[in-house]
Formats: structure tokens, C-alpha cells, sequence
């Protein structure tokens, strides 16, 4: 039996790989759901075999140096993005790290598409305006914006999220393209970023957040795009320069933009909250019932291989 620290509340059923295989769970925040600070991260890290931690955690040099002194053995992020990992240094360390790829795909793709939907139909600001007291009544005029069905979708990175988006893109009638930083070979790959976003109406973002990927999406990206075209994200913040995104759609520039993710989340830049056509969500991109249940198993059962000695499949 292992001591494993699970860094905040799962959904219920998520720990049962855990429970399962007699492992003594240790849960501080259980009852807040808060993030634990970094002093009890590194405290915990020291004191457990194993953690399952989740994005709102940074697990650091500090935190994983901790848990080397220790017995820390392996460490399950309940997210598919990692960024909040210092991978390379647990890897130096001889401590395991784990994901939840393919089981977060159809969720976060749906939610995705919402996001295409309410970016190029302008849907926050139509509620908004009936909200506030603004809706004077139908007009033929009012609430313009632009059609999802038929239009150019360009997805930037091509992994399972995106691949399930552009399932959904075919209902929409849509032309699907891709960019990869390698090429894919399948159709609708275009091999500069920069045709893609000139080509696109609908721009969505699937990479992972790495030291390439910060600030992808700048003032000199943002100004390939057509006037009439929406961005989403759904990925990690740091992926959009936001400050240019909020000159973009100030400027008229681009139509729109809706958003699940920020850069310096869970603080949101004010210049997004004043900015037009825009729809911003709180990170809820995999935040159902059962996805969320299917991801907390899968981190722990990477924390149970790899206590057992045995290679998970997600681990990274
Ligand atoms: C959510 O953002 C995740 O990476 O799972």
C-alpha cells in the first residue's frame, strides 16, 4: 500500500483506482476545493508515493525536488495539458508523469463548437443586449453576423480535440483545414500558419502550450486574418497574445473571438471583459459529469501502474 496525495476534490468515483488498489489516500483540500498552496504541494510531495495533482497546480523543480528527497514515484495530472508540469526535471528525477489523452476528445470538441457558434453569431452580445434591457425588438438589421455553415475552418494543431472538432465541422458543411508543425498528409493540410489563418473564417486552436506555442497568435498573426472571421480557444491561454486579440477586435479588425482559457487564469485581463463580440468562458472545455470522472480514474490508474511497476499507457 502507497500514501498518494490527490492535490484537490475529484468527481465522485475518480479516486477508485486509488481505493482500489489499497492505496491510502490524502486529500487536505477535499472539503474547500481549493488548490493547494505551494508550501503544502511541496509538503505533500514529500510525505507521498505517488500524487495526482490537476492544471491549477504547479508542480515545479521545488515541489518534484521535494518528493525526490522523499519517495515520490510518479505524479497523474487529471488534465491532457501538462504545461503546469516541469516534465523535464521530473523525468530527470526518475519521477513518472501521466496524463488523460483520449478520453476529454468529444467533450472538449463540443464545447469547442459552441464556442465557433457563439463567436461568429455574436452570441454573448445578442444575450447581453436582451439582458440589459437593449433589445428594442426584432429587426432586420440587428444582431448581423456571419454564417458557421459552409465557412473555411482552420484548425491550428491536428491531435485527437481537433480531429473530433472537424468531425463536427462536416455537419456544419465546413472546409476543414489544418497546420501542423509536421506535415500530416491528409487533406486540408496547409504547411504555413499564416495561409491558414488568411484562408480561414473560423480559426480554433489545439496545440499544447510550450515555449513554440507562446504567443502564437500575435498583432502580426491576428492581421492575416479576414475582417469577417472569428479566433477560439480552447487550448491554453498563453497560446493568443490577448492584448492584440482585445486591438483586433477594437479595431473591427476581426469579428470575433470566444475563448475557454487565459493567460493568466484564473485573473482575466479587463481588456477582455470590455472588448466587443467576444464570449468568454471559465476553462470549462472537458467540465462534464462523466469526462471529468473518466479523467480522474485515468490519472489514477497512471498513479497505480506506476506504483505496481507496470508502464501506464498515458504516461508521458
Ligand atoms: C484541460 O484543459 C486539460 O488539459 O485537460
Amino acid at each position: 500500500m502507497a500514501r498518494v496525495l490527490v492535490t484537490r476534490r475529484l468527481t465522485p468515483g475518480g479516486t477508485d483506482p486509488l481505493l482500489d488498489a489499497g492505496h491510502e489516500i490524502v486529500a487536505p483540500n477535499d472539503d474547500d476545493d481549493v488548490p493547494l498552496t505551494a508550501d503544502a504541494l511541496v509538503e505533500g510531495a514529500a510525505a507521498c508515493d505517488g500524487m495526482v495533482c490537476l492544471l491549477t497546480d504547479r508542480i515545479d523543480a521545488v515541489v518534484l525536488q521535494a518528493g525526490h528527497h522523499g519517495r515520490l514515484r510518479v505524479v497523474g495530472n487529471a488534465a491532457v495539458g501538462y504545461d503546469n508540469i516541469d516534465v523535464a526535471t521530473a523525468h530527470s528525477l526518475g519521477i513518472a508523469v501521466c496524463n488523460t489523452p483520449g478520453v476529454l476528445d468529444a467533450t472538449t470538441a463540443d464545447l469547442a463548437f459552441l464556442l465557433i457558434l457563439a463567436a461568429a453569431r455574436n452570441i454573448s452580445a445578442a444575450e447581453n443586449d436582451l439582458r440589459h434591457g437593449r433589445w428594442a425588438g426584432w429587426g432586420f438589421t440587428t444582431h448581423l453576423a456571419h454564417d458557421v455553415h459552409g465557412a473555411t475552418l482552420g484548425l491550428v494543431g491536428y491531435g485527437r480535440i481537433a480531429q473530433a472538432v472537424a468531425r463536427r465541422a462536416a455537419g456544419f458543411d465546413m472546409e476543414v483545414l489544418h497546420t501542423t508543425r509536421t506535415p500530416t498528409g491528409l487533406p486540408g493540410y496547409v504547411e504555413e500558419l499564416g495561409e491558414l489563418l488568411n484562408r480561414s473564417d473560423i480559426v480554433s486552436l489545439h496545440v499544447p502550450l510550450t515555449e513554440s506555442t507562446h504567443h502564437l497568435i500575435g498583432a502580426a498573426e491576428l492581421a492575416l486574418m479576414k475582417p469577417t472571421a472569428v479566433l477560439v480557444n480552447t487550448a491554453r491561454g498563453p497560446v493568443i497574445d490577448e492584448n492584440a486579440l482585445v486591438d483586433a477586435l477594437e479595431a473591427g479588425t476581426l469579428h470575433g473571438a470566444g475563448l475557454d482559457v487565459f493567460e493568466g487564469e484564473p485573473s482575466i485581463n479587463p481588456r477582455l471583459l470590455g472588448a466587443p463580440r467576444i464570449t468568454l468562458l471559465p476553462h470549462i472545455g472537458s467540465a462534464t459529469v462523466a469526462t471529468r470522472t473518466r479523467m480522474a480514474r485515468l490519472a489514477c490508474q497512471g498513479v497505480c501502474d506506476v506504483l505496481a511497476w507496470r508502464t501506464p499507457p498515458n504516461l508521458i
